[in-house]
C-alpha cells in the first residue's frame, strides 16, 4: 500500500489556481452577497454522510436567514478521497468530512485508532471515545494543520466481501483487498494473509469489476449505494472495524466568519451531527436489506469459534499499532471503550 504522495507540481499549481478562484466564488462580492460554503464528499446523497450533509444545508441556510449558502457536492464530484484533504487546506473547498482513516497523510496517524479491529464492543463505547476528552484532543489536532474538526459523524461497522465466502483467515490467503490508506487497514489484511491495496473510493466499484482486487471492506450502506454487490459474491457481517467521519472546516474561512454566522453554523453543525449519527444504523440495516432482496450477494454471519479465530489472528494488528502509534494512546483506547 502506498501513502498519499505529495501533489506533483503541475497538479499543485492546478489546486492553486483552483483555490484562489474558489476563494474569490466563496467570498462576497458587496456584504449582501451571500457567503458560499462548499461540502465535498465522496459518497452517494443516500448515504449517512449524504443526508447528514443536506441536513447541514438546510439547518445551515435557515439558521444564517440566507446569509451563508450550502452547495453539498457528493459522489466526489468535486474532489476524490485522494485530493480533498489538500484542497481543503488550500481553501478549494470549505468543509468535508473525510473517513477517520484518511488523515493519516496529514500526519495524523492517531486517527487511526479507529481502524483497529474489534476495538469498539459497542456503539456506547464508540460514543465515549468520540464525545469524550480523546476524540476532543484528536479534533484538535486538526488546527495546527489550517483545519478546524466540528464533529464526528458515524457511518457504521464494516462487513468483508469477496469473490469467495470469507469464514476463517485462512479463506482470504493470497486475495487482493481493497483498503482505504491506513496502515492499520493494511496490517490488517496483511494480518489475514491477504494483499491489501489502497484505491480511492471513487475508482473501487470499477476496480472490483475489472479484477484488479478481490475484495474489499465497506459499510453495507456504501456497498449498496456504489452496487458493490453487483460485483461481490460473499460478504460476511462481521462487524470487525468501524467506518467513521470528522466533519472538517478550513481555518482561515471559520475564523474568518462573523461571530454571529459561526455560531449559527456551530448550532447548524451540532443538530446537524445528532440527526446524522440518530440515522446511519437504520441506513445500514435498510441497506442490507435491499442488498439482500437483490439476491447478487450471498450475506454470510461468523459463528462464535470463526470469530474467535479472526478476534485471534487479528490481535498483532492492536501490538504494532501500540508501537508505531504509542502504548498512551491505545492506553486512552482501551480505557475509553471498557465496558
Ligand atoms: C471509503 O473510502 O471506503 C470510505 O471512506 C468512503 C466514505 O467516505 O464513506
Amino acid at each position: 500500500m502506498s501513502s498519499r504522495r505529495p501533489a506533483k507540481p503541475v497538479h499543485r499549481i492546478f489546486l492553486l489556481l483552483v483555490a484562489a478562484i474558489g476563494l474569490l466564488l466563496a467570498l462576497p462580492a458587496t456584504a449582501a452577497d451571500p457567503i458560499v460554503l462548499r461540502f465535498s464528499h465522496v459518497v452517494a446523497p443516500d448515504t449517512p454522510k449524504g443526508k447528514g450533509a443536506e441536513k447541514f444545508r438546510e439547518l445551515a441556510e435557515k439558521a444564517t436567514g440566507g446569509r451563508v449558502v450550502v452547495e453539498v457536492r457528493p459522489n466526489s464530484g468535486l474532489y476524490s478521497d485522494k485530493d480533498e484533504l489538500e484542497a481543503l487546506q488550500l481553501g478549494a473547498v470549505e468543509m468535508l468530512a473525510p473517513s477517520l482513516a484518511k488523515f493519516a497523510p496529514l500526519g495524523l496517524q492517531e486517527f487511526e485508532i479507529f481502524d483497529l479491529p474489534f476495538a469498539f464492543p459497542t456503539s456506547t463505547a464508540l460514543r465515549r471515545v468520540t464525545e469524550g476528552p480523546l476524540g476532543r484532543r484528536l479534533l484538535g489536532r486538526l488546527g495546527d494543520r489550517g483545519i478546524v474538526g466540528l464533529a464526528f459523524w458515524d457511518n457504521g461497522f464494516k462487513l468483508m466481501s469477496a469473490d469467495r465466502p470469507l469464514r476463517r483467515p485462512a479463506d482470504f490467503a493470497g486475495l487482493r483487498m481493497r483498503i482505504q490508506p491506513s496502515r492499520v487497514l493494511e496490517g490488517q489484511m496483511r494480518a489475514l494473509g491477504a494483499v491489501p491495496q489502497a484505491i480511492a473510493f471513487s475508482e473501487t466499484r470499477s476496480a472490483l469489476e475489472a479484477g484488479l482486487v478481490d475484495g474489499t471492506e465497506n459499510t453495507p450502506s456504501n456497498m449498496a449505494t456504489q452496487r458493490m454487490d453487483e460485483v461481490q459474491r460473499f460478504a460476511t457481517l462481521s462487524r470487525h472495524g468501524y467506518l467513521g467521519y470528522a466533519v472538517i472546516v478550513n481555518r482561515a474561512f471559520w475564523e474568518a466568519l462573523p461571530s454571529d454566522l459561526r455560531a449559527a453554523l456551530t448550532d447548524a453543525m451540532r443538530e446537524a451531527t445528532t440527526y446524522a449519527n440518530s440515522i446511519a444504523e437504520a441506513e445500514n440495516d435498510a441497506a442490507l436489506a435491499a442488498m439482500r432482496a437483490a439476491g447478487h450477494t450471498v450475506f454470510l454471519e461468523l459463528s462464535p469459534e470463526e470469530r474467535a479465530a479472526w478476534i485471534a489472528a487479528l490481535a498483532p494488528v492492536r501490538e504494532e499499532a501500540a508501537r508505531r502509534l504509542g502504548p498512551g494512546l491505545l492506553a486512552d483506547l482501551a480505557r475509553a471503550t471498557a465496558e
